[in-house]
Parts: C-alpha cells; structure tokens; sequence
C-alpha cells in the first residue's frame, strides 16, 4: 500500500531530490507506458501542492492525445501548433507561463488555470509527448520546478519502454 509523503517545499531542490527518488522508487523497474505515466502522474498529483491538473499527453506521430492524469476531464487531442502544450513539445523545450491569458494560443481545459509549466518528453532522440502541470494560482511555477519536473519527466522517460509507433 501507497503512504502519501509530505514533501517540505521550503527547498524546492531538496523537495524535487526526495520526489525523483521517490518516483524511481515507485516505478522500479516496470516498463508499461500506461502504468509508469499513471503512477507519475498520481504521485507528482499528491505531492505538489497547488495544482488542478498533472498530466501527459502522448505524441501520436501527428498531434498530442492526453494520457493518463489527475484533474478535470481536459482537451482529447492539441494541435503541434496549439496551445502551451503543442509550444513546449514542438520546440522540444519546457514552457513556464506565469500568466496563461497573457500566453498566445492558451488552450482553457480548466478554467481555473492561471499558471502552468509544460515539459516535452523526448526519448531514443524522438518526440514522445508533454508533462503538464496546471495552477490555480498565478505565477506558481518558477525555475527550480522547471529544473524539478525535467528531471522527474527524465527519470520517467529512461525506465519506460516506448513502442515504436504509439498509436
Ligand atoms: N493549457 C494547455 C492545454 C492542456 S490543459 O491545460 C490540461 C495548453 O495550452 O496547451
């Protein structure tokens, strides 16, 4: 059975180094797409204070399609040139918006989202999809939870095996 932890974010650094651990911990060495992303996407849920939405969404050689996440019901499929998400994922490069109306393009799944922090997934060199976090709170994402989640995404995307064709 699965004992939440409370994390002291104080030190975000030290906060993120007790979560990868843990993170590598719960994984162990699985390899399912679907179970490692669902339990990433539960843990960092648990974790993080301050979220409505933790999850991914899957490049499908074409478009990003939503993974396994905790939050509301959000968009089914974005556009490469859509949103923060498609942003992150087609410059194969995290995204911190403090402000999500003064964000281009923002795609409102939730329209409690103020602020939010997309990480892109490469693997084996290829476009594997987005880790999203959403906040209700403005500005509540800063460098080190970019540093942070990179490294957490890092750690997810080395133990998972990834089918040459997702779908
Ligand atoms: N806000 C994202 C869409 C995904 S939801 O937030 C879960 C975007 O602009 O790409």
């Amino acid at each position: 059975m699965f004992s939440p932890t409370t994390y002291d974010w104080t030190d975000k650094r030290v906060a993120y180094d007790a979560l990868v651990h843990d993170l590598t911990h719960l994984l162990g060495d699985e390899r399912d797409l679907v179970a490692n992303a669902s339990q990433a996407a539960a843990l960092v849920w648990h974790a993080l204070p301050d979220l409505n939405w933790a999850g991914f969404y899957f490049f499908d050689g074409a478009e990003l399609v939503v993974g396994p996440f905790q939050g509301l019901p959000a968009c089914t499929r974005i556009a490469l040139t859509r949103g923060v998400c498609g942003a992150a994922a087609s410059r194969r490069e995290s995204i911190v918006v403090p402000d999500v109306h003064a964000f281009p393009g923002h795609i409102a799944c939730d329209s409690r989202s103020r602020s939010e922090l997309v990480v892109p997934i490469v693997a084996g060199g290829a476009l594997r999809g987005v880790f999203d976090m959403d906040s209700p709170t403005p500005a509540r994402f800063d460098d080190a939870d970019r540093i942070g989640v990179e490294r957490l995404v890092a750690a997810f995307a080395a133990v998972t095996a990834w089918p040459a064709v997702l779908r």
